[in-house]
């Protein structure tokens, strides 16, 4: 590990397992005996997401904030022998602190037998997609959907020059989702993605894969009336790009966990999610990359709330927190079942 780490100092290169060693097979000729030391580190979103759209599955990214949302992630790609991506958002950053929620992360990854990338989640600017970028992570996201196209294409450029050279895979968003993300985007302000424009964008850009809109939204009320995708503008943007398509916005909701939280108190009337019907049908138009938060949050919070209920003696954070673990896991497991990526580690 040592001589791993001298080397990769050394040389200076890339946060991409691969291709470091890629770029050391010709001088090295024990490579595969460092190749078997090294595989538990982080890989990038492109190592997990080029097969996932080849072979017709999704990859999970689950935002995390705090240690037991890690665990929950790996522990549960471990269980499922499947990929992971774990997505650190902005004020997620400023929650956790970059250097703690990464290291957290890179300690998860390096105990793990699977492959797991550790993913900036809607970066809003140039300056935090490069700080993640020297920090460790394998792949950032540059979220440029608020400004106009060519700005958009610039910004996502930019990054991408700076991210590709360190092995950093690089995800961008064209179209705006409605919902919460950092800052609220009203329903009325949503844009759909134009297929055409779309295929502008990531041949001009160069990016890795690209976040599309197509009906999802953030949070936990995605739809008023009945859940609905446009599909038809799915299939057409897939046809048009071969590279892994992103889906955010894709928690499904789901009534039983709606139902515990309110029987324990919380008050989530005309929660709605994404259908999972709906999920694997854009699995099958290209969507490589599915996002999930608003799921965790909401077993998360359904468990403490019943924990704390039901033992009002309890003072121990673990004895509250560990079974609210164990709730994110058991979501993390059925989306990867979901998602097909189970068994594919
Ligand atoms: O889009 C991602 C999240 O659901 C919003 O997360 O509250 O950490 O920014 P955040
Ligand atoms: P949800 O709010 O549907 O979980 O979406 C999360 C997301 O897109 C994070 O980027
Ligand atoms: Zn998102």
């Amino acid at each position: 590990m040592l001589f791993f780490s001298f080397v990769h100092t050394l040389l200076g290169i890339t946060n991409s397992v691969p291709e470091f060693l890629n770029k050391c097979k010709p001088f090295i000729p024990f490579t595969v005996n460092i190749q078997f030391r090294v595989e538990n580190l982080l890989v990038t979103n492109k190592d997990l997401l080029v097969p996932a759209r080849k072979r017709g599955y999704a990859v999970g990214a689950f935002n995390v904030n705090n240690l037991e949302a890690v665990l929950a992630v790996s522990e549960a790609a471990a269980d499922e022998k499947s990929p992971a991506i774990i997505a650190v958002t902005p004020s997620a950053i400023k929650y956790a602190g970059l250097s703690y929620i990464s290291k957290i992360a890179k300690t998860a990854a390096e105990s793990s037998a699977v492959p797991m990338s550790l993913h900036l989640d809607h970066g809003e600017d140039y300056d935090i997609a490069s700080k993640c970028v020297a920090t460790g992570f394998t792949s950032v996201m540059i979220d440029g959907s608020h400004l106009k196209f060519e700005e958009n294409i610039a910004l996502t450029k930019r990054v991408v020059d700076l991210a590709h050279p360190k092995g950093v895979s690089v995800e961008a968003e064209l179209g705006r989702l409605a919902g919460v993300e950092e800052k609220t985007v009203e329903e009325k302000e949503a844009i759909l993605t134009d297929p055409d424009s779309a295929k502008e964008f990531v041949q001009r850009t160069g990016v890795d894969a690209l976040a599309v809109a197509v009906g999802t939204s953030h949070g936990a009320y995605k739809f008023k009336a009945e859940p609905k995708l446009d599909f038809e503008r799915l299939k057409t943007i897939s046809m048009k790009i071969d590279l892994p398509l992103v889906l955010h916005g894709a928690s499904s909701v789901p009534a039983w966990i709606i139902e515990k939280a309110s029987k324990y108190g919380a008050e989530l009337g005309g929660a709605k999610g994404i259908p999972e019907d709906h999920i694997k049908k854009a699995i099958g138009f290209g969507i490589a990359k599915i996002n999930i938060d608003t799921d965790l949050r909401l077993a998360f919070t359904a468990t403490v709330r019943e924990v704390l209920m039901n033992s009002p003696k309890e003072f121990d954070p673990r004895k509250i927190l560990g079974p609210a673990k164990d709730a994110m896991k058991e979501v993390v497991k059925g989306k990867m079942r979901l998602f097909g990526s189970s068994g594919k580690a």
